[in-house]
C-alpha cells in the first residue's frame, strides 16, 4: 500500500505533453535529482507504463498520464468533511475502506490495485494510471431493505454523469443490478459491501470500476470498452473522480424507501435485459425465462415458462443463446 507522491503526479504532468524531457531538466524542475528522476521513470516502467528513453534526448510518455490528485479532487467534489486518500498501489480500494473506519464519509481511489474485487468473487482488471478505481464509503440513515434499489439508482447517476461529460454517440445501458455497458461491452462495475455497525447502523462500501483510458487488456475474460475506445480521446479523471464522488454522496443521501420510484423510467430507458430470454444464477440454482424490468424495489421480474413471474433480489443473469 503506497500513497501518490506529489513528485510522481508533477512528473507525469510534465510528461503529458508527450515531448521528450531531459533527466536533469526535469529534476530542476522537480527540485531532486536526476537520479530520483530515474528511479521515478523505473517505477512507472515496472507498472507498466510505456517510457521511451533516448539518451541525449531524455524521457517520451507514449500516451498521456494525468495521474489522480486530490487536491482538485476535493475541491472539485465539494464535500469538505471527505476524508479523501489516493494510493499509487493497494489491494483493493474496498477492501482498505472495508478495513478503515473513519466518522467522516470516506473516498479512496488508487492507481493500481492488485487485488482488484469484482462481483461473484471475480478479479477486477485495475491497470495503472489507466482506469477509476474509486470506493465511497458512508453511513446510510435508511434500513438494509433500500439497499437494492439504492445500488441501481448510484448505476443510473454513473450513466448520466458519463454521459453528461463525454460525448458518447449511444446510450449506455444497466445490466441488472448495476453493470453499465456501452453496444453490449462492460463499461463500469459497481460492487456494494455492507457492514452492520454496533449501533445497529449501516455503513456502505460503494466500490466502482470505470474502464477509461484502458485500450489493451489481456486478463478481462468478457467483451469490455472504455471511455477512450469510444471517445478516441485521452481523459483526465480528476473531474470525473470529483463528480463520481459527489455524485453518489448525493445519491445515498437523498434516497429513501420511496426512492426508486422516480429512478424508474431512468432505468426502463436503460435496461439492458428487458424483454430478453435470460437465465438468473441464484444461489445454487439456475432460472430461465424472460426479463420484464424490475419492481417498486428493485428486484428482477422474471417471467417463467408456467407464465408465472417471480421476483429476484440478487444473482448473476446472462443472456441465453
Ligand atoms: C463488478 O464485478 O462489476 C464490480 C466491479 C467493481 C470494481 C471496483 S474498482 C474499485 C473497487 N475496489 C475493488 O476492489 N472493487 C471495486
Amino acid at each position: 500500500m503506497k500513497k501518490l507522491s506529489l513528485n510522481l503526479i508533477k512528473l507525469c504532468n510534465i510528461l503529458s505533453d508527450l515531448n521528450f524531457h531531459d533527466g536533469t531538466a526535469l529534476g530542476e524542475q522537480l527540485g531532486i535529482s536526476r537520479a530520483a528522476i530515474w528511479k521515478m521513470i523505473q517505477k512507472l516502467q515496472n507498472y507498466g507504463v510505456t517510457i521511451q528513453s533516448i539518451k541525449g534526448k531524455g524521457y517520451q510518455l507514449d500516451a498521456p498520464l494525468w495521474l489522480l490528485d486530490t487536491k482538485i479532487i476535493q475541491e472539485e467534489s465539494n464535500l469538505s468533511d471527505l476524508e479523501l486518500t489516493a494510493f499509487e498501489e493497494i489491494d483493493s480500494t474496498n477492501s482498505y475502506l472495508t478495513q478503515y473506519k473513519a466518522s467522516s464519509p470516506q473516498a479512496c481511489l488508487a492507481e493500481y490495485q492488485t487485488l482488484g474485487k469484482g462481483r461473484f468473487d471475480r478479479a477486477w482488471a485495475s491497470p495503472f494510471g489507466q482506469n477509476i478505481y474509486l470506493s465511497v464509503a458512508l453511513r446510510l440513515h435508511q434500513d438494509m431493505s433500500t439497499l437494492g434499489g439504492l445500488s441501481l439508482a448510484i448505476g443510473i447517476k454513473v450513466c448520466e454523469l458519463l454521459e453528461n461529460l463525454y460525448t458518447l454517440p449511444h446510450l449506455l445501458s444497466l445490466k441488472w443490478p448495476n453493470d453499465i455497458l456501452y453496444e453490449d461491452k462492460k463499461l463500469a462495475g459497481i460492487l456494494i459491501e455492507a457492514q452492520v455497525e454496533a449501533n445497529g447502523s449501516c455503513r456502505l462500501i460503494i466500490g466502482i470500476g470505470i474502464n477509461i483510458n484502458m485500450i489493451s487488456q489481456q486478463n478481462i475474460l468478457t467483451p469490455w470498452t472504455s471511455i477512450k475506445r469510444i471517445t478516441h480521446k485521452d481523459i483526465n479523471r480528476n473531474n470525473l473522480a470529483a463528480d463520481l464522488i459527489a455524485c453518489i454522496h448525493d445519491c445515498a443521501n437523498s434516497f429513501d424507501s420511496k426512492g426508486l420510484a422516480h429512478y424508474q423510467t431512468r432505468w426502463n430507458k436503460r435496461d439492458y435485459l428487458h424483454g430478453k430470454a435470460i437465465t438468473l444464477k441464484h444461489f445454487k440454482n439456475g432460472v430461465s425465462g424472460f426479463a420484464e424490468g424490475i419492481d417498486a424495489q428493485g428486484q428482477l421480474l422474471i417471467k417463467l415458462p408456467n407464465g408465472e413471474q417471480k421476483t429476484f433480489s440478487s444473482g448473476e443473469t446472462t443472456l441465453q443463446k
